[in-house]
């Protein structure tokens, strides 16, 4: 599989303009627990977002509030500059905000162009319009070839295709159904080495294509091979916002362990670092 997006969603990389998605100091509160406080992100087309942060640090809150399935207790979130209220996740798709979860929500035994049409069917447009199945394979097939992804067969079920596989028909069909922003929830977190780099290809090729990308994970490696910039959530807070430029592989992986931490468990461990 070859990562070549020719989809062209929107125009140039940041430089001054108005950001796709934007949150100014973001905070959600369940209950008397503060799952995130004081967040500020910037979301622009051609750049990926890498958001990082260990478990129960807010990855999930602060995507769940941006794809629409909760509303933030403080602070704004922007569309193209507009303040924004989502009362449902179809609110956020109709402004091109697509979120692809890691669980996929797939039909194993179904074939790929059934789970890329999945809820949104084309039916003959004649009596007694049932299934227009030709159709959604011919158009499984050409769009899956677009995004640079070659199946030989869109019949065969979605559940015999890799996991890096699935993760790239997931996203290209968020790309048909019209998104603008991909929110990947941890779609390396299951991958291998091989797999993983199938899914980081194709996550720069969505990038090259215009797209803004939110790829939220675990791992500052795959976040520094693709990300532009990086945000790093500490218990809920936001501990690191910086630029590729501005931060190395070993600081990223650093902050992410937790510093001195990391220090502390290698000496424990009694290996030299
Ligand atoms: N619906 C909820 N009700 C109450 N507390 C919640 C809810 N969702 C999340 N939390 C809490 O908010 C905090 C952040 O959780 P979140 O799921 O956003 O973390 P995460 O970074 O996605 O973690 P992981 O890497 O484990 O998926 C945690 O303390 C969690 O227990
Ligand atoms: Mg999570």
């Amino acid at each position: 599989m070859t990562a070549t997006v020719e989809a062209s969603a929107n125009e140039a990389p940041s430089g001054g303009k108005v950001p796709l998605v934007e949150l100014k100091n973001v905070g959600k509160t369940y209950g008397n627990i503060t799952a995130l406080k004081d967040i500020c992100l910037r979301v622009h087309a051609g750049e990926v977002t890498g958001i990082l942060g260990d478990n129960g640090a807010g990855k999930s809150t602060l995507i769940k509030i941006i794809s629409g399935l909760h509303q933030q207790s403080d602070g704004e979130l922007l569309v193209d500059g507009e303040p924004m209220k989502f009362g449902s996740p179809a609110d956020a798709l109709a402004k091109g905000i697509a979120t692809v979860y890691q669980n996929l929500a797939v039909v194993p035994l179904m074939p790929v162009w059934r789970n890329f049409f999945l809820g949104q069917e084309v039916r003959k447009k004649s009596f007694p319009f049932s299934l227009d199945a030709n159709a959604m394979r011919a158009t499984t097939l050409a769009e899956l070839s677009k995004m640079g992804i070659e199946l030989p067969d869109v019949d065969a079920p979605i559940g015999s295709l890799s996991g890096g596989q699935r993760q790239c028909v997931a996203i290209a069909r968020a790309v048909f159904f019209g998104a603008r922003v991909l929110i990947l929830d941890e779609p390396t977190a299951a991958l291998g080495v091989k797999q993983s780099g199938v899914v980081l290809k194709y996550i720069t090729a969505a990038k090259e294509a215009g797209f803004g990308v939110v790829f939220i994970t675990h791992n500052p490696h795959h976040a520094h091979m693709v990300g532009d910039h990086f945000v790093l959530l500490n218990r809920g807070r936001q501990k690191l916002d910086c630029a590729y430029e501005d931060i190395t592989l070993d600081h990223l992986t650093q902050e992410m362990a937790g510093g001195d931490e990391l220090e502390a468990l290698t000496h424990e461990l009694g290996r030299k670092s």
